[in-house]
């Protein structure tokens, strides 16, 4: 099965799981799954499974469904947090269903996961390992917003977290799955958490530079969250409190604002990222040639060249 082949499995694999007799959760999950997205995660599962010489792709299917679920339930209680009412370039499942019924389709869509990944005995310890992660990592924004607690150090913690965990799980998942060493599978989380730490710090540069259309999700609310501290984080050293821009005369929304447009701060972004990709592609030496690595090496770019 080649990897397109493998993609369009993945949604069978995906909606089949979803299936429900209590209608809500069957529906709002099939919008949210059916809007699409851009599936990097699976996909980098798939890729480093067969970079590392993995041969039957179908073996793998569920589990890529199980990183992809986790995300896809991340967004619907993120979208309840962040008060999102676009989502994949359509109507968030909160702003449709309402928050009730937002929260429990994201229950809906992480327990599912339990019955996707029984298959993968030891591997459940590497996804729960993310999740976790992932929940801290909100939790730990949440609480940064609420302190106006950020410096560079909180802000590369909250997305270690709240991104780059699932992305290592997911190179970590794949190589294993292939039968690949303790050493190659070092490798690739490592490739897997770099990945996903430039994707979320070019995910919060377009969030202050794309509008939603673009985005297909709702922009800027992580700014209105006290979250463009993000950028300027990403990029230098600095450890301004919010609290040291707030005083400024000028209205500190305006002023976040104007800081985070700041072509330096954006450049800066971007360095970070670039490094980021760079450090993800040098942890693919342990792998040999192939049209597989090559695609993996093409991921970690379109990461931080993509415009949505
Ligand atoms: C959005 O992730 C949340 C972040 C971690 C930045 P994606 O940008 O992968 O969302 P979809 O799946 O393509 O909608
Ligand atoms: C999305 O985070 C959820 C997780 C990463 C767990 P963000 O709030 O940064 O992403 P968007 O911009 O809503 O997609
Ligand atoms: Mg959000």
């Amino acid at each position: 099965m080649m990897i397109q082949q493998a993609m369009q499995a993945l949604e069978n694999v995906m909606l089949d799981s979803v299936a429900s007799d209590v209608k809500t959760l069957h529906d709002a999950s099939r919008h949210i799954l059916e809007a699409g997205g851009k599936r990097v995660r699976p996909r980098l599962m798939l890729l480093t499974y067969l970079a590392c010489g993995g041969t039957a792709v179908e073996n793998v299917l569920s589990a890529a469904a199980a990183v992809e679920l986790v995300h896809t339930a991340s967004v619907v209680h993120d979208d309840i947090n962040d008060h999102g009412v676009v989502r994949r370039g359509r109507p968030s499942v909160n702003a449709l269903w309402g928050r009730t019924f937002a929260l429990l389709t994201g229950d809906f869509l992480f327990t599912k996961v339990y019955e996707l990944m029984a298959p993968y005995k030891d591997l459940n310890v590497i996804l729960s390992e993310a999740t976790v992660a992932l929940v801290e990592g909100e939790t730990l924004q949440a609480s940064a917003v609420k302190e106006n607690n950020f410096s560079r150090q909180v802000y590369y913690d909250i997305i270690s977290r709240k991104t780059a965990a699932l992305f290592r799980s997911a190179a970590h998942m794949g190589a294993a799955l292939a039968g690949a060493g303790e050493a190659t599978i070092e490798a690739l989380r490592l490739y897997g958490f770099n990945v996903g730490l430039a994707f979320q710090i070019i995910d919060d540069v377009l969030d202050l530079t794309a509008d939603s259309e673009q985005l297909g999700k709702t922009s800027g609310i992580d700014l209105q969250q006290g979250r463009g501290y993000a950028v300027a984080y990403a990029g230098n050293g600095e450890t301004k409190t919010q609290a040291a821009v707030a005083e400024q005369p000028t209205d500190p929304l305006t002023a976040i604002k104007a800081k985070m447009l700041s072509r330096k701060a954006i450049e800066e972004a971007y360095t970070q990222a670039n490094m980021l990709r760079a450090a993800a592609v040098a942890s693919l030496d342990v792998l040999p040639e192939s049209p597989y690595k090559d695609a993996l090496v093409d991921l970690a770019r379109l990461v931080v060249e993509r415009d949505h």
